[in-house]
């Protein structure tokens, strides 16, 4: 089990101006930031971040959306780190999230719904490995 997960406070959120309070929820969970940056996804970018939902009906969506104004990206650590971030942001639609959750206090709508989170250990490497180069992860 890997003890990091990454995670994207996506364009809705940083436009409805949750940022600060999105983090202090993080770090309140127990998550330690160990990379950030604050970056802005081309279309095609954003293409390739979900190329693994190319053939889903919503991925011309979630790529316009995605690349439409800035996000956070970040590589958080915590003991059993993605789940329990998978629990701190709640279901996918933030009408189904828990009371207390992320999604639940921030998203908007199924399509904007404020932040990512890895499904897995392996989707973590590779998803902070797609916005840290070496020199930025510690
Ligand atoms: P994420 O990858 O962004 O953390 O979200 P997730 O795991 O909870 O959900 P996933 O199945 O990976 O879907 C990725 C994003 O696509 C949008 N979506 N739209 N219209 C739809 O039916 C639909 N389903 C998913 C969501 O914005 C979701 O976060
Ligand atoms: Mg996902």
């Amino acid at each position: 089990m890997s003890n990091r997960t990454f995670t994207m406070i996506k364009p809705d959120a940083v436009k409805n101006g949750h940022i600060g309070d999105i983090l202090a929820m993080i770090n309140k969970a127990g998550f330690t930031i160990k990379a950030m940056k604050m970056t802005k996804l081309s279309q095609e970018r954003a293409g390739q971040f979900y190329e693994v939902h190319k053939e889903r009906p919503f991925y011309g969506e979630i790529c316009d959306f995605m690349s439409s104004g800035h996000i956070i990206a970040a590589i958080l650590e915590k003991d059993n780190a993605v789940e329990d971030f998978r629990t701190l942001i709640g279901a996918t639609n933030p009408a189904e999230a828990a009371e207390g959750t992320i999604r639940k206090m921030y998203a908007t709508s199924l399509g904007e719904n404020a932040v990512h989170g890895s499904d897995s250990d392996e989707n973590a490497e590779i998803e902070g490995n797609f916005f840290f180069s070496h020199l930025e992860k510690f």
